[in-house]
């Protein structure tokens, strides 16, 4: 616990350069796109010269700028590719976290993930999409941790 503490603080202030302040108040024009599960896969940093895309709470991210710690042999390459909300929330890397399933975390969880969310990625990435999972579930019933505060670029239009 104390660990993952630690690290939400590196992270914290990892993420306060001039250069990310300018990127969180830029508002873009690039079009959003949804990502199957499948599509999202294949931006997992195993080629060299192709970008790396991660989602965090269904908000795909590009995290190539990133790339020493995402790429192929790079510390957290194994979040990329896929939907990794889980494994932030709880800054682990074990195979069973490595997924949107929010389902048990700690209020400390939760509130940690909002502030890498925030704090980190929405600060210095670029949002490339949404995955097509965050508003339904595997199962095809509605995803209530769904919030349209969080899809700060998404159209309706977008969906269809
Ligand atoms: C003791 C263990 C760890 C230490 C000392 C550590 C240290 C760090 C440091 C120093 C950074 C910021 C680097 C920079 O901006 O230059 C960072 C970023 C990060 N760490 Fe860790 N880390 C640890 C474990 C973990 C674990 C287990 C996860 C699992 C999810 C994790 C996820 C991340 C993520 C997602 C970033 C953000 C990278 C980015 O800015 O895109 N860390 N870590």
């Amino acid at each position: 616990m104390a660990t993952a503490r630690i690290c939400v603080l590196l992270l914290a202030l990892s993420s306060t350069s001039a250069e990310d302040v300018k990127l969180k108040h830029k508002t873009s024009n690039k079009p959003v796109r949804l990502f199957t599960e499948e599509e999202l896969g294949r931006y997992d940093g195993r080629e060299e010269g192709q970008p790396i895309y991660m989602a965090i709470k269904g908000v795909v991210f590009d995290v190539t700028k990133g790339r020493e710690f995402y790429g192929k042999g790079a510390p957290y390459n194994a979040l990329v590719g896929k939907d990794s909300t889980r494994a932030v929330a709880k800054m682990s890397l074990d195979p069973a976290d490595l997924t949107s399933d929010i389902s048990g975390l700690s209020e400390d969880q939760l509130e940690s993930l909002e502030s890498v969310f925030e704090g980190t990625y929405k600060t210095k990435y670029p949002i490339v999409g949404y995955t097509a999972s965050r508003i339904l579930t595997e199962d095809g019933s509605p995803n209530r941790a769904f919030k349209p505060e969080d899809q700060p670029l998404f159209q309706i239009k977008d969906e269809f």
